[in-house]
């Protein structure tokens, strides 16, 4: 994580970051500059060792402008995130020593997700808070406002900077200042818990997050019911599940917000389909799995796009992966056994 300074004058830091899932899901904008949103969310940062952002950055004066590498592939530097990211951190090495060394240079940037990017698995939440992890080593910067930096690149990165269960307060200020994430319980809090991802398709979807819940906010007619009053009361009593760890509760509200956040898109105009029949065939099985137990063992949820991903605690691991192979046996071979924390620690590919 060290910057370090080369013999060329070069001076570079290469940092990694996890993904989070919400249980709560960040649907919708009331600011598309600052990246406001209209509800607060509430997620469970997963394990890097299993799915991570890697990202090296550089800087030097004698580079010619800011660039860009995401995946091997060269993206444009202009993109507004990018150049919001850059600018907050620049302003706040500038805020604090006007005579910043690196004030005058440019950054190459190269990221890697070793997991499917734009596939509804929060590439933009590991990678913007990665980016700016790697910025703030850079430029020597460690600063509260950090997660609002990364929420200016893409929304759910502000969460992507803690581990454990980690909210992230919509705020009522119009400058967005009091729209940050703050950690809800440390990792070590509910070391039962566990996350099962099941890729169904890694392709990239059709619809990205931003322009999806852009277009949720226009024409939906139940965003707002959504956003005002059902997630206040989630947000409390998902926290309060948290902190008893009753995993039922938790289940039930973190199935029902998936549920709902994809109503929302149903409901949108033009509809987006997120889910695709295998994502329902998957909910179908856990919902008969649970009936059957007579009890919550496996909660779903899915982000935008069809994979699934399933929280549920380490006693009934076994069981679920075995469901899972007994539906889908070309899996099998593909699960990947991590460590154990409140971390995706298995994930499996899917057929469709
Ligand atoms: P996802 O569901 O994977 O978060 P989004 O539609 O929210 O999909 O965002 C995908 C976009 O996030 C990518 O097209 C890219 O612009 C950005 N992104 C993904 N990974 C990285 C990364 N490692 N570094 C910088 N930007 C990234
Ligand atoms: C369904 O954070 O990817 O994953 O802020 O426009 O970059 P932008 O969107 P993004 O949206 C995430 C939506 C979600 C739910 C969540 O992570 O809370
Ligand atoms: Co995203």
């Amino acid at each position: 994580m060290d910057a370090k300074r080369a013999k060329t004058g070069v001076v570079r830091a290469t940092t990694t970051a996890p993904v989070n899932i919400a249980v709560i899901k960040y649907w919708g904008k009331r600011d598309t500059k600052l990246l406001l949103p209209i509800n607060s969310s509430l997620s469970g940062t997963l394990d890097q060792e299993q799915l991570h952002a890697r990202t090296t950055v550089a800087a030097s004066s004698s580079f010619e402008a800011d660039e860009i590498w995401l995946n091997g592939k060269q993206e444009d530097i202009s993109n507004q995130r990018l150049q919001n990211v850059l600018g907050a951190v620049r302003a706040l090495a500038a805020k604090k020593d006007p005579e910043h060394p690196l004030k005058d240079a440019h950054i190459k940037i190269a990221s890697v997700n070793n997991f499917p990017t734009a596939a509804g698995l929060a590439s933009s939440a590991a990678g913007y808070a990665c980016l700016v992890a790697a910025l703030a080593e850079l430029f020597g910067v460690q600063d509260q406002e950090l997660t609002a930096i990364a929420r200016v690149g893409s929304g759910s990165a502000c969460r992507s900077l803690m581990g454990g269960f980690v909210r992230w307060e919509k705020g009522t200020r119009d400058d967005g200042a009091d729209s940050l994430a703050s950690q809800v319980v440390p990792e070590s809090h509910w070391p039962d818990m566990q996350v099962l991802i099941l890729v169904v398709n890694a392709g990239k979807k059709g619809v990205s997050s931003t322009s999806g819940m852009q277009s949720t906010v226009k024409t939906s007619a139940l965003i707002n019911h959504r956003a005002e009053v059902v997630v206040p009361q989630r947000m409390k009593d998902i926290e309060k599940a948290i902190q008893d760890r009753d995993f039922q509760t938790f289940g039930r509200i973190t199935m029902q917000d998936s549920n709902q956040f994809h109503a929302t898109c149903l409901d949108t105009y033009p509809p987006i389909f997120y889910m695709n029949d295998v994502s329902r065939q998957i909910v179908q099985i856990l919902t008969q799995y649970n009936d059957a137990a007579g009890e919550i063992r496996a909660a779903y949820t899915y982000d935008a796009g069809p994979n699934c991903v399933i929280y549920c605690l380490k006693q009934h691991v076994q069981e679920i992966l075995s469901l899972v192979c007994h539906y889908f046996p070309s899996s099998e071979s593909e699960f990947v056994r991590g460590r154990s924390t409140t971390a995706s620690d298995y994930s499996s590919t899917v057929d469709a």
